[in-house]
């Protein structure tokens, strides 16, 4: 099982720096999805692990040696592109065959049975002995994918290989790459601009944004506590609200209270006063029709239906609007007086720059 590793990565298109100078070690046998926005970098990060594009400076490391200097074959790496890349004029099996006739250490009999594994783990079977010119796309897709599998490669890239696939192949797709973390300790990077795809396949998401690696983490962290504003706008459908706000000292204490608490909530870990970027999820915030003890008035100001049986809510609080999700079937009218609550817990503090700020709420009630 290789390891691979990036280190001071560069590439610069003459003034535009499509990465900038990122290191990062790559789990073996598990799946890393490089998220990011379009134009951030994926492609190109990829591509140099690939050999498919010199670094402007930087190295490419399997298991510890550069390989900077190696050819793309060379380097022992199934890729998987965008556009499915399959051989017309040949079978589906031949497709899947094709890589495996170099590798002389394998007996014809185990070359067969790589190939209809490949054929099982993509559900291919029917369409072995088709001609790949003759499949739809998701099918010559999952063939590539196939192809690139079955030789069994240290490592497998993937640049978006199911964007333009649809659900049952997405589902596919991700069996088929859990089996081969498992069973085979393959280490897969995959590269997408699709959160949905990347939170249900990733055990570690890189996101990316303008050239740089901005966090990497567990689907559930990188959701849960972004490590930067872009984060929070970034994941999530929609994303973050953030509200400016300016930390002040109420009765001696750090105190964050209005807009999104009734009550003061002391802050620990800020230095003294300062501005911040309140971010909340709009699933963290809870409505209702009565007060309660740490609520804000909020007045319903659109509603919207969004997929996922969820609806979404503008809401005016405190002369700003808030996005809240709520699940459908609440039904509340434009114009409507309501209350908001939230746990501080569901909230991310944000300096001016919009890194995070390490800080603990407790409510005044508890400092007592
Ligand atoms: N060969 C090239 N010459 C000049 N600029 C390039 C080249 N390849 C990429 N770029 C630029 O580098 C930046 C990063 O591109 P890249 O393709 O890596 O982004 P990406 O994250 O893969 O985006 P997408 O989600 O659209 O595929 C973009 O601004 C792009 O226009
Ligand atoms: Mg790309």
């Amino acid at each position: 099982m290789a390891e691979l590793e990036v280190r001071k990565i560069r590439k610069e298109f003459g003034s535009l720096v499509a990465v900038r100078d990122a290191s990062l070690r790559f789990d073996s046998a598990r799946v890393t999805c490089l998220l990011g926005p379009s134009g951030c970098g994926k492609t190109t990060l990829m591509r140099m692990i690939a050999g498919l594009e010199t670094p402007t400076s930087g190295d490419v490391l399997f298991d510890g040696k550069p390989v900077t200097s190696l050819s793309p074959s060379a380097r022992d790496i199934g890729m998987v592109f965008q556009y499915p890349v399959v051989y017309q004029g040949l079978t589906a099996r031949q497709n899947i065959m094709l890589p495996l006739r170099s590798l002389r250490t394998l007996s014809a009999a185990d070359r067969s049975r790589r190939v209809d594994d490949a054929l099982a783990i993509l559900d291919l079977r029917d369409v072995a002995d088709t001609d790949v010119g003759r499949l739809t796309h998701a099918l010559k897709q999952k063939v590539a994918v196939a192809r690139a599998i079955a030789r069994q490669p240290h490592i497998i890239l993937m640049d978006e290989p199911v964007t333009n696939i649809d659900a049952t192949t997405k589902s596919q797709l991700k069996y088929a790459l859990r089996r081969l973390t498992r069973e085979l300790h393959q280490t897969i990077v995959y590269v997408t601009h699709d959160q949905t795809e990347a939170m249900t396949l990733a055990d570690e998401i890189l996101l990316m944004n303008e050239g740089e690696i901005v966090q990497r983490g567990s689907p559930r962290e990188v959701y849960n506590h972004p490590a930067h504003r872009f984060g929070g706008w970034f994941l999530g459908n929609p994303g973050m609200n953030f509200v400016s706000h300016r930390v002040e000292k109420r009765a001696g204490e750090l105190t964050l209270g209005r807009p999104l608490f009734a009550r003061d909530t002391h802050l620990h870990g800020l230095d003294g006063e300062t501005d911040v970027i309140v971010g909340v999820r709009p699933e963290s915030l809870a409505i209702a029709g009565t007060a309660s003890e740490n609520s804000v008035p909020a007045r319903i100001k659109h509603a919207a239906i969004v997929t996922g049986g969820q609806q979404l809510l503008a809401l005016e609080v405190d002369g700003r609007t808030v996005k809240a999700k709520v699940p459908a079937g609440s039904s509340y009218r434009i114009g409507e007086d309501v209350h908001v609550t939230c746990d501080p817990d569901d909230v991310t503090l944000f300096d001016t720059d919009g890194g995070k700020l390490e800080v603990i709420f407790r409510p005044k009630a508890d400092d007592a």
